[in-house]
């Protein structure tokens, strides 16, 4: 049997919070038991990167974590994986043996969940190095590089026929928004929905809505050269909080005739959360969150929102389960069932990154992809 040897190829490397990333020829380990090493072909920048490049303190790191890639070889014990498969990395596993994964409720699998410190699930080590210096990993994905190592549990194998430069997207946010339509709030034909934040993630929200035969889709966001776009993902009524006088789940209350039904958080700003639950109808209103908050981690209600029937809900990843999921949804896509190119505003070579990032930070692009 070939060993694999240590690869080396080049990253983009953030070595300070908020500072460009920089291309480095970085070393790649040979991927360890349960592991797969992966030639990453494209990965789509996320807010959530920026966010955590933004404040965090774990550096140097390489982030990314929206991708797609093809098997280059694994670990000992790995069977599910040959090298030359297509394979979608994502940032939460699914282990499929433990509590979680084996409950229909939850996809918050307990081993190979969201990791936080940037270091691999299986030994709290890192697979890269600059120079002999540890770089650590972001989401256990890290793939603004050309090569990098997953856990088999958190990778999932798609079709080869599926494009690798259009379904990275599924790998994280349009799977996401999807997701909490159909999956977290299960919205009904004829509901009334309204979306905060008109990004990749709220509009994939408004996609699933839409499918979901929802009648009114309201859409909230301060920049207002999102409508255009949102328009075609099925937001109905645009509204810029900026441009009215009075608190804007006033104004939702009333062209919903009360509030919605349901709502969305796809902000990352928690004081939209609490806008959110007031924007909804007493009874049944749902709110949804999907943001993740850079700054001011608590949520404020005042009680009555729940005395008065409401609910908050969480949501990871849309609520799927990545392994038994995401297969489904790129059939969708080859199908013609949901929409994914319409996300992608830009594509850029890799050496171009911090592009996509000022992009991104201008409220300028939906989906960069970044071909490797
Ligand atoms: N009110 C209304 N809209 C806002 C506000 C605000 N105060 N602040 C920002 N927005 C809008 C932006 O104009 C942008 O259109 O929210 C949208 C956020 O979209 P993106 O930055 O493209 O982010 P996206 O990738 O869609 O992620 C949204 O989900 O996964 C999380 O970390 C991610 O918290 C982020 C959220
Ligand atoms: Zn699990």
């Amino acid at each position: 049997i070939d060993q694999p040897n240590v690869i080396t190829c080049k990253a983009m490397v953030a070595w300070e919070a908020g500072k460009d990333l920089v291309m480095e020829e970085v070393e790649v380990s040979p991927p360890q038991p349960q592991e797969i090493r992966v030639k990453v072909i494209c990965t789509s920048l996320c807010r959530t990167d920026i966010t955590a490049w933004e404040s965090q303190a774990i550096f140097p790191r390489i982030f990314g974590h929206e991708a797609s890639g093809i098997v280059e070889s694994v670990g000992e014990g790995v069977t599910e994986f040959v090298k030359g498969d297509h394979v979608l990395t994502v940032f939460t596993g699914e282990c499929k043996t433990c509590k979680h994964c084996e409950s229909k409720k939850s996809n918050m699998c307990q081993v190979l969940g969201l990791e936080r410190r940037g270091v691999m699930h299986s030994d709290q080590g890192t697979r890269f190095s600059v120079k002999g210096k540890p770089v650590y990993h972001y989401c256990a994905v890290s793939s603004f590089s050309e090569y990098t190592v997953v856990h088999s549990g958190c990778a999932v194998k798609v079709s080869q026929q599926a494009p690798l430069e259009k379904i990275c997207l599924l790998s994280c946010g349009v799977a996401a928004g999807l997701g909490a339509a159909w999956n977290v709030a299960d919205i009904s034909k004829g509901s009334i929905v309204v979306i905060f934040g008109l990004g990749t993630v709220g509009l994939a929200v408004a996609q699933g809505a839409k499918l979901r035969g929802a009648s009114q889709i309201i859409g909230v966001d301060i920049n207002p050269e999102k409508y255009e776009k949102a328009k075609c993902f099925g937001v109905t009524d645009f509204l810029n909080p900026n441009e009215y006088n009075e608190p804007i789940q006033q104004v939702i209350k009333r062209i919903s005739g009360g509030g919605a039904d349901y709502s969305f958080e796809c902000i990352g700003n928690t004081g939209m959360v609490t806008t959110a639950l007031q924007s909804c109808c007493d009874g049944w209103g749902l709110t949804v969150t999907l943001g993740v908050p850079k700054t001011n981690p608590e949520i404020a209600s005042h009680y009555s929102a729940f005395l008065s029937g409401k609910t908050l809900k969480g949501s990871l990843f849309g609520g799927w389960k990545p392994k038994s999921d995401l297969p489904s949804l790129v059939n969708k896509y080859m199908n013609r069932e949901i929409q994914v190119d319409e996300f992608i505003t830009h594509n850029l070579p890799f050496e171009d990154i911090n592009k996509a990032f000022t992009l991104m930070r201008e409220g300028k692009c939906l989906r960069c992809v970044i071909h490797m």
